[in-house]
């Protein structure tokens, strides 16, 4: 699976990118949020078993282990054999649309993807094909058996010079992690201290996953905080920002794209940034998951799904991020996608092109001049799309001088909003106020209260 890289930047504090789909099938336009609740309450789950639905009923086949398309999911509904009931009549044919989307479909819901690790004898000279699966095993016996500091350089030369491993390293870096958990016995702050954010943060999302396996749902949650507690991790931010929202990442893998399950596990968090880091993690593994798995949380004829079914509290890291899954679903065309973005609820719409605005600045790199045309499709919301470009630029960079040049370039009238921007992030870079405020003049000049402003806004990031 390849990386899109630069292309979808995803900043947070620290600069996370998501990483590119494959192709999607599944058509079914039923609601599985809805099928999930049906699916219970239709008496479904005494028969079968399915773990999605943590059930466990014999009567009936196995259904992960069936693993029915929804239109099998369909027809046996409305003409079941043997000694299932007919639902022909007792429910609508929405509901049978939402229990086909819950139950059947691509990928493998309900099930967790990520294996444990078992080191053997691989080496990456046995990989000259570049066959992923030789990669993935190597790295991670390079891990297991010489810790992950060198395995993770390693990593890195062999991507700039191999194709193959550049296109795959988010994932062989996940299973790093993994074999690093294998190599610390289990530990996890060891083995997160020892890591690096290369290829996408896949090395820590790695040993989150690794940690939840083998664990029942409902112990995640408070495994999640304690995990993110150890003092190793929670003195550092850079580090807690990476476990927490790590834990959004792991806890769908972990639960086989169980969105709503994932986000009720990130609700059990502590603190409102512990929250909203993991929602981040849960949506963008959502739209962009790390294993090539297709969400069942996701439309071919709605681009804002799910943000458009999700609970209130989870909107604002739905919508943050929303633009990921237009754009992939436009074949990356920045109109449409603009287009869609319009048909956002209309408390959404700033925010869906704040989301825009962010992968326009990763798609136009370091060129201003096509941030600016990007952000130009936005018309009476080009100016959410500035602030979000700056601020992707200010944590691009860890830097803000390159955003105060941009801010130079945007039109006069969204000058203000670009150094709130500029300044939202910048606070996250300089350690005292006195600094943040000499920062602000040099950087923002006649706009350095703009940028003292943004620095003082407490809204959560995505
Ligand atoms: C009383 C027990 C019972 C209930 C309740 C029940 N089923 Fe079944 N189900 C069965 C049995 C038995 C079979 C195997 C049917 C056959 O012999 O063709 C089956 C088969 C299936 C299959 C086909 C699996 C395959 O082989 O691919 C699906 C899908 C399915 N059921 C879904 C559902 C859903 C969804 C519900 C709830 C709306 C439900 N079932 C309720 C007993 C039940």
């Amino acid at each position: 699976m390849p990386i899109v890289g630069a292309a979808l930047l995803i900043t947070v504090v620290t600069g996370v990118a998501l990483t590119s789909t494959v192709g999607r099938g599944g058509t079914s336009s039923g609601d599985p949020v809805d099928g999930k609740r049906l699916f219970t309450a239709s008496g479904c789950s005494g028969c079968h078993t399915f773990r999605a639905a943590s059930s466990t009923g014999t009567q009936g086949p196995d259904l992960d282990a069936a693993s029915p398309t929804s239109d099998k999911v369909m027809r046996q509904l409305e003409h079941p054999g043997g000694l299932m009931p007919s639902y022909a009549t007792r429910l609508s044919k929405d509901e049978k649309h939402d229990l086909a989307a819950f139950v059947g479909g691509p990928g493998t819901s309900g099930n967790a993807v990520a294996a444990p690790f078992r080191p053997d004898s691989k080496r990456l000279a046995d990989c000259r094909d570049g066959n992923f699966h030789c990669l993935e095993q190597a790295f991670g016996n390079l891990t297991f058996n010489e810790g992950p500091k060198v395995a993770l350089e390693r990593l890195q030369k062999m991507a700039a010079t191999t194709p193959a491993v550049q296109s795959d390293c988010h994932q062989i870096a996940h299973r790093m992690g993994s074999a690093a958990l294998a190599h610390f016995k289990d530990e996890v702050s060891p083995a997160f201290v020892a890591g690096t954010t290369f290829c996408f943060s896949g090395y820590y999302h790695g040993i989150i996953e690794r940690a939840f396996l083998g664990q029942p749902i409902e112990k995640i949650g408070p495994l999640a905080q304690k995990l993110c507690s150890d003092k190793a991790i929670s003195g550092d931010p850079f580090l807690t920002y990476q476990c927490i929202h790590g834990i959004g990442h792991g806890v769908m893998i972990y639960t086989g794209y169980d969105m709503p399950v994932s986000l009720k596990t990130c609700d059990g968090l502590q603190t409102n940034f512990d929250q909203v880091s993991c929602q981040g993690g849960v949506f963008m593994e959502n739209f962009n998951s790390s294993y090539g798995v297709t969400s069942k949380y996701l439309r071919d004829d709605d681009p804002i799904y799910p943000c458009n079914a999700v609970a209130e509290r989870h909107k604002l890291q739905c919508y943050g991020l929303i633009t990921a899954n237009i754009l992939r679903l436009t074949g990356y065309d920045q109109e449409k996608t603009v287009a869609a973005c319009r048909k956002a609820e209309p408390d959404w719409v700033s925010m869906c092109f704040q989301s825009f605005g962010r992968d326009a600045s990763g798609i136009a790199g370091t060129s201003a001049s096509k941030a600016l045309a990007s952000c130009r499709l936005a018309g009476d919301h080009e100016g959410d799309c500035l602030y979000a470009v700056s601020r992707d630029i200010v944590s691009f960079d860890a830097g803000a001088e390159r955003a105060g040049r941009f801010c130079k370039l945007v039109p006069a009238t969204h000058r203000e909003r670009c150094n709130v921007g500029l300044g939202s992030v910048l606070v996250s870079l300089e350690p005292t106020p006195k600094r943040l405020k000499a920062a602000c003049r040099r950087i923002s000049g006649r706009y350095a209260r703009s940028c003292e402003k943004g620095a003082a806004m407490t809204t959560p990031q995505t």
